[in-house]
């Protein structure tokens, strides 16, 4: 990789992964591209930022011309819980967004990541040790766009020859940018209103399920790792199961709670996201990961919990 382009930088992955690669690649060989004025200003503040419409084909490939991009990021996703009030929306848009990353990949000999999700799995999916390879028939628009395209991004490598690759991400949680619209957001959300006067947090998962959770620093690096593996050890490429730890509401409200005892918890349970997180993984098997690109994430929860609570804490005061 050494000219890469992130589409969709703006969201709460691209906002850190963008730094990421700056810091690997040099800030010459990174452009961030988002929809949004305000994340492209951003984006303008540390690098090279660029507006981008990724639906638009013939954007996308001109900036890609422009900057002789050889790596595409693709980042651009509704997620899972806006989704389920958007379907056609999701679904024009995630899938348009990948259908044009790996069409101008194919013409401008890219390599292409795209995340693929838990949500990539539904009801029917082994929901303990989720194997690498089981039953893939998701509950939502988000998880039916997310095994779309990782057949899609496997057919262009062996159809094309596109040096496609990615990850199935747990709900990740950061302290740059929010997520937005996702089931596994409460992970986030509560260190903001936790640290708030009152120290409440009212959650809308129920509070005894389980997800796979990932703390950025691991997401980044899985990201970078899986991008810079010698191909002639993958076995799979769309997409790697990878997991670091895994927890429910009840189980990370007590760990907050050790730290802040006043801190206080209660739920107003939305049906969406209760439905979508029952059908997800409780805990993904990523031996495969570990063994074709020698996946190994460093932060549990507790460490996680201590980081994020300084972090935002720090953020609250500036
Ligand atoms: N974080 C995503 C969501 O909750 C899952 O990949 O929608």
């Amino acid at each position: 990789m050494k000219r890469i382009l992130v589409v969709g930088a703006g969201g709460q992955i691209g906002t850190e992964l963008v730094p990421h690669l700056q810091k690997l690649y040099g800030k010459d060989n990174v452009i961030g591209a988002d929809l949004k004025d305000l994340q492209v200003e951003k984006l303008r503040e540390g690098g090279i930022g660029e507006k981008l419409d990724a639906t638009d084909a013939n954007a996308f490939a001109d900036l890609v011309k422009k900057y002789k991009v050889d790596s595409i990021f693709n980042l651009v996703a509704l997620l899972s819980a806006t989704g389920e009030k958007m379907p056609e929306l999701a679904w024009k848009l995630n899938m348009g967004a990948l259908l044009n990353s790996l069409n101008i990949a194919k013409e401008f000999k890219c390599s292409v990541f795209t995340p693929s999700s838990i949500g990539a799995f539904g009801s029917s999916t082994p929901h303990y040790k989720t194997p690498q390879d089981t039953v893939m028939r998701p509950n939502t628009i988000y998880g039916v766009c997310k095994v779309a395209g990782e057949l899609l991004s496997d057919y262009y490598f062996t159809r094309f020859g596109v040096d496609t690759r990615s990850v199935r991400f747990p709900g990740i949680i950061s302290n740059g940018a929010q997520p937005g619209g996702g089931t596994t957001d409460y992970a986030v959300e509560v260190f903001y209103e936790i640290i708030k006067d009152g120290h409440h947090y009212t959650c809308e998962v129920p509070q005894d399920s389980y997800m796979d959770m990932m703390y950025m620093p691991d997401a980044l690096k899985a990201v970078t790792d899986l991008m810079e593996a010698d191909p002639a050890r993958l076995i799979h490429r769309n997409s790697f199961n990878i997991a670091s730890m895994s927890f429910c509401p009840k189980e990370l409200f007590e760990a907050i709670k050790k730290r802040i005892p006043d801190a206080s918890f209660d739920y107003d349970i939305d049906p969406v996201k209760a439905a979508i997180s029952a059908s997800w993984p409780d805990i993904m098997d990523d031996s495969c990961a570990r063994e074709e690109w020698g996946w190994k994430p460093e932060w549990g929860m507790e460490a996680v919990v201590d980081d994020m609570l300084a972090a935002v804490r720090k953020k609250s005061v500036k």
